[in-house]
């Protein structure tokens, strides 16, 4: 099974033939490129061989990891695509023995950036190199043109990176995979990806919510209302696929799909992440943070059939008359801009506190095709972060001038919604964060009293520099 002579040896090794891993090394054999496959399990890698068909003769399949290994011309690099975690360090340490110092390690699973961050770390000292890398598209990119987060070693991404471009995604021509920084920058991208993306799929779903349950349109009905948005600014990968969602018949009952499934989603975890990086980085991203909290009040459906029960059902119909499905379009739109002005300050912040040179504009490059987040507004943003990375993106001109235009129909949209009973958590944190965005004098002086009434923390003055001053009430 493994390749003896230099001539048979592969470009690339590939270890973890799971769906997206065995994707993934279809796409790279297609592309040309001859790769070493391996699976813990033997049968998989004769499985999988067995089923490359035409590409067969681009794969070096291995039963055991020393032939693998053997299999891969040097200086090797190796992709590992098993479960985030324990799985990870595992493979690494059985792999440390048998590579050279030259040789490359590339995680491409779904790593917590800071595993990635000690990993660096670790083969900083001990070698070899190591990549942790984002990879976005699900089963389908993984085949046919991912979105690629590079970070790590640069000398790794000059071995590798010319394969990983090959197989990513275009946008007109040019690749979706870039080198964006070092040791866990890739994944730490990969995991505000995923933050965005959860939000963004929640506020889908909440406008799906006042469609449903505030006019009563069928799903059919929705699903045309999706498809007319994917022809404006709203056009995206997520809001193609709802309308997909919302159109498609189940094909046991012939009833709308989506009425039949159960209404409590699942989480594997990295939009959580996100929440947990922008709360200990200090950067607000309530948009995701409410996107994560609503998957969890789903996963609660008992209690919350135990609250109809108590309190009655929301929600309540609205008046048809209130709201329009364009207004809905022009909150969602508003709703999506602040979203990744939320996501692009997270990153910038993470840069900053790991001395990272992320460069803002490339990541909005390589997310315009290929991600789960693709879409049309993602040209646009890189356009504005080019012109100034370290703006917030909601002051851009040509997004400003869009928030100008939709702020009003996000606040109709929030206050139908709880006028109705109809809850809004992402669309509601979103309008939060545009109005505090523009609040020259907030509130958190009440806190500051607050903090030095029961704690003497003190405070500034707005008359006076300085710090540490206190409130009479310090005097006893
Ligand atoms: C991607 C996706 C992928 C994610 C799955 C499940 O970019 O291809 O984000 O990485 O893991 O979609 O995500 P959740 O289970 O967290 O929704």
């Amino acid at each position: 099974m493994t390749a003896r002579t230099a001539g048979d040896q592969a470009e690339i090794g590939l270890i973890g033939l799971g769906t997206m891993g065995g994707n993934l090394a279809l796409n790279i054999a297609e592309k040309g490129f001859r790769i070493a496959v391996f699976n813990r399990t033997t049968e998989k890698t004769e499985a999988f061989h067995k089923k490359s068909a035409v590409l067969a003769d681009k794969i070096v399949p291995s039963a055991d990891l020393e032939g693998f290994v053997a299999s891969i011309k040097s200086p090797r690099a190796i992709i590992l695509m098993v479960p985030a975690g324990d799985a990870v360090d595992a493979q690494i340490a059985a792999l440390r023995p048998l590579l050279d110092a030259q040789d490359l390690i590339i995680d491409a699973g779904n790593a917590n950036y800071h595993d990635t961050n000690r990993r660096a770390e670790e083969a900083a000292r001990l070698g070899p190199r190591f990549m942790g890398i984002g990879v976005s598209g699900g089963e389908e990119g993984a085949r046919h043109g991912p979105s690629i987060m590079g970070g790590g070693a640069l000398d790794g991404w000059d071995q590798a990176g010319h394969i990983l471009e090959a197989i990513s995604a275009k946008y007109e021509g040019t690749p979706c995979a870039a080198h964006l920084g070092e040791a866990g920058a890739g994944h730490l991208v990969k995991t505000v990806h995923n933050g965005i993306e959860y939000a963004d799929m929640q506020m889908i779903a909440e406008v799906y919510g006042v469609m449903r349950d505030g006019y009563g349109f069928s799903s059919g009905e929705i699903a045309d209302v999706f498809g007319t948005w994917n022809g404006g600014l709203l056009q995206s990968y997520l809001i193609e696929i709802s309308g997909k969602v919302a159109g498609a018949a189940d094909p046991e009952t012939g009833k709308p799909m989506l009425d039949i499934i159960l209404d409590t989603a699942g989480q594997k975890g990295t939009g959580r992440w996100t929440a947990i990086e922008a709360l200990m980085l200090g950067t607000p991203a309530g948009t995701i943070e409410a996107a994560v909290g609503a998957r969890n009040m789903s996963a609660r459906l008992p209690l919350r059939r135990q609250g109809e029960q108590v309190f009655g059902a929301a929600p309540l119909a609205m008046d048809k008359d209130q709201i329009a499905t364009e207004l809905l379009e022009a909150a969602l739109i508003a709703g999506k801009i602040v979203c990744y002005a939320q996501g692009f300050d997270l990153i910038l912040e993470a840069a900053k506190q790991y001395g990272w040179s992320m460069p803002l504009p490339e990541i909005a490059r390589i997310w315009r095709n290929g991600c789960i987040i693709r879409s049309a507004m993602l040209n646009d943003m890189a356009t504005a972060l080019t012109e100034d990375p370290d703006r917030n993106l909601m002051f851009a001109p040509f997004f400003a001038e869009k928030l100008k235009e939709t702020h009003a129909a996000l606040r109709a949209v929030v206050a139908q919604g709880a006028l109705s009973g109809l809850a809004l958590p992402a669309l509601s944190a979103a309008l939060a964060y545009f109005d505090t965005m523009r609040t020259g004098r907030s509130t958190a002086n009440m806190l500051q009293g607050q903090r030095d009434f029961f704690g003497a923390h003190g405070f500034e003055r707005t008359d006076k520099d300085g710090k540490g001053f206190h409130g009479p009430w310090a005097m006893g």
